[in-house]
């Protein structure tokens, strides 16, 4: 993948809002909005089946509730609907504190007092990681006096609170407003993925956090977090501290710590968002050089080596000794049942510069075809990743170069 085309997926997640894509939508679709507003107002994405009524209802911030319904398999211990039914309260209305201050109101004879979530199958999933096969389907009824929504798993009552908040509107005279809908729903797509690059540009935890909270926002379940690569190495590794300690901008400021890294796994799923390491190699690997001594491929100029490093020097043992440690504590660290492997943009041109390197080619029979080194290397990398119990993923460049990847 290319770093303008990396660059441009880092500026969309990092701008990507509900006014950011309104935006888009207006510019595009200006001249039909013109004449009629979207019949759907403003559901995004756009569910499987809506049925929007013209009857509608009040909200009154002061009584509204959003609560487990009594038919739930959820409990009350289960913080991730806790933690959600909170957010979208204070999505919805504000902050709860500010509420209370307020005056009260009885809930009028048209209000919706209340949004029971009901979780229909016997495991909701609650204490689980996300996964490419989770279902996230529901079905929300808004109704008087209340609004219900049923999802098999707490993965799809996300996706309902989303929805719900999203129906929400003030009318004429301010107040909290929502019409008669009926909605049924599940993903096209089963992994909605945006990339961050967080090697080029140390992104701050609170930035990563925001744009795990816009995901949520419009339904992405998987950040690619892209964390390390040539111009840095911000992952601080138990194994290895020194990978970090050399290889990052800073050792200290511009590190993801291990708390750093679990905080962000535990935001992601709480909003049902998966989180997929890149840990990109054999190419892409400057700064992993500047911590791991031999572990990069001398270039050679002419029969002296040039001082610069290649790629990861793919015909040395302590190079596969140092992959399995390392993977090993990205395996652990991760939950998630993949991990992403990179393997793009190998540049040939500092192991054919290598003596060493030559000299393995020939003893391997592998004549002057690099994409046969670079097949070795992989496969022995997987060979790793697959004692770990994890799958893989990797950037397509690698089966169209026609690296052997199984
Ligand atoms: C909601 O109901 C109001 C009042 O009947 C109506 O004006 C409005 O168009 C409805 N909104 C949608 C999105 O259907
Ligand atoms: C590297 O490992 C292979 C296979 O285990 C072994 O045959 C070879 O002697 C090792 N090379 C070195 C330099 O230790």
């Amino acid at each position: 993948m290319t770093t303008a085309l990396r660059f441009s997926l880092l500026l969309l997640g990092v701008s990507f809002s509900r006014g950011f894509l309104n935006d888009l939508f207006d510019e595009e679709e200006e001249a039909e909005r013109v004449v009629q507003a979207s019949k759907y107002g403003s559901l995004w994405p756009l569910p499987q089946k809506v049925q929007l009524s013209e009857v509608s209802f009040k909200l009154n911030g002061v009584s509204f509730k959003i609560s487990d319904a009594k038919e739930s398999t959820a409990t009350p211990s289960c913080s991730l609907l806790q933690d959600a039914y909170r957010r979208y309260y204070e999505y919805m209305f504000g902050s709860f504190k500010r509420q209370e201050g307020r005056k009260s109101r009885h809930a009028g004879p048209s209000d919706v007092t209340e949004l029971q979530v009901w979780i229909t199958s016997s495991e909701s999933d609650c204490d689980s990681f996300p996964s490419v096969a989770s279902d996230e389907s529901y079905e929300l009824t808004v109704d008087q006096p209340y609004a219900v929504l049923k999802a098999p798993k707490v993965w799809g009552a996300l996706h309902g609170l989303e929805t719900f908040s999203q129906l929400v509107y003030e009318d004429e005279n301010g107040a909290k407003s929502i019409n008669s809908t009926t909605i049924s729903d599940f993903p096209r797509f089963a992994h909605r993925g945006i990339l961050l690059d967080s090697s080029r540009h140390f992104l701050p935890i609170k930035v990563l956090l925001a744009n795990l909270e816009t995901m949520a926002m419009n339904k992405f379940n998987v950040f690619h977090w892209h964390i390390v690569d040539d111009p840095s190495f911000p992952y601080l590794s138990r194994t290895f501290p020194q990978l970090s300690q050399q290889g990052a901008y800073h050792p200290y400021t511009h590190v993801y710590t291990p708390a750093d890294v679990k905080m962000v796994i535990e935001f992601g799923r709480l909003r049902g968002i998966r989180v997929i390491p890149e840990f990109d190699t054999p190419g892409h690997t400057q700064s992993w050089g500047k911590g791991q001594k031999d572990l990069l491929t001398p270039c050679y100029s002419g029969s002296k080596p040039s001082g610069t490093f290649g790629p990861v020097n793919p015909i040395l043992n302590t190079t596969y000794d140092f992959m399995s440690q390392f993977f090993k504590e990205v395996s652990t660290v991760f939950p998630d049942a993949y991990i992403h492997l990179g393997g793009d943009e190998v540049d040939f041109s500092c192991w054919k510069s290598n003596p060493d390197i030559q000299k393995f080619m020939e003893q391997q029979g592998f004549g002057k075809d690099f994409t046969k080194l670079e097949s070795f290397y992989i496969q022995k990398l997987l060979d790793i990743v697959a004692t770990s119990q994890k799958g893989y993923m990797i950037w397509q460049e690698v089966f169209d170069n026609g690296v052997k990847v199984m």
